[in-house]
């Protein structure tokens, strides 16, 4: 099913919703009202319902949601139902401590290989995963992964955003301060830690 109209805002809650439905999940609740819901995770509940209203999830008054059936919802309008299969792309610092992670495996995201151009690191262990020849990108599709996650130095990132658009990707997760252009059909969220402090002291 695909949902249209939907803010982008409202997508980017949604897994911050489910990070707050799991936790009441592991707590053995089986209904959440979005009070509560926004007590924890500090929003505000209106704001909330109005965006599982969006996809015609509702609560019941007094009762609230049902715990299970709205992470499986919230799993399915995210498509985190399936596995996604994923690489990544530079063995670095950032690279080494994105691999270390468990916190991935929560969203279906399993990073299955890992590459480098860098001689000394291909074929060395690292969580796990060997390091892999960054020319052997094309494997990819083969393999069925179809998400890349850039954490090369940002002169590398955009020869490193085609090689993956060839390879099939269709959505990249960049941690390279650079603007990577791609075909429409690609996804690309940038995260960069050091603009989001940048607008910190403005708030503090
Ligand atoms: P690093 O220098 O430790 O690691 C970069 C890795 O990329 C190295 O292993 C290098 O061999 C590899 N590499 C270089 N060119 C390559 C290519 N063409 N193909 C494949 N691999 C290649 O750097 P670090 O600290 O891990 O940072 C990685 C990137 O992430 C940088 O662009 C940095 O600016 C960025 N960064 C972003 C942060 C954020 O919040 N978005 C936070 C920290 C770093």
């Amino acid at each position: 099913m695909r949902y249209r109209k939907i803010p982008d805002e409202s997508i980017r809650r949604l897994p911050v919703y489910l990070r707050g439905l799991l936790y009441f999940a592991e707590t053995g609740a089986k209904g959440v009202s979005s009070e509560k819901l926004a007590d924890f995770l500090h929003f505000n509940p209106a704001q909330i319902r109005k965006d599982f209203s969006y996809f015609g999830y509702f609560g019941i008054r007094g009762v609230g949601y049902d715990v299970n059936t709205l992470i499986k919802q919230t799993r399915n309008i995210l498509k985190l139902g399936n596995k996604h299969k994923t690489a990544l792309i530079g063995a670095g610092n950032l690279g080494k401590a994105i691999l270390a992670y468990p916190g991935f495996g929560v969203y279906g995201f399993e990073i299955l290989a890992v590459f480098d151009s860098d001689q000394a690191k291909i074929g060395k262990k690292i969580s796990g995963r060997t390091v892999e020849d960054v020319s052997n990108l094309r494997t990819l599709k083969k393999r069925g992964i179809s998400l890349g996650i850039v954490a090369t130095p940002a002169p590398a990132a955009q020869q490193v955003a085609d090689a993956l658009v060839d390879a099939g990707i269709t959505g990249i997760l960049n941690f390279a301060p650079h603007h990577l252009i791609v075909p429409k059909k690609v996804k690309v969220i940038t995260i960069d830690i050091a603009m989001e402090l940048g607008r910190l002291p403005y708030y503090a």
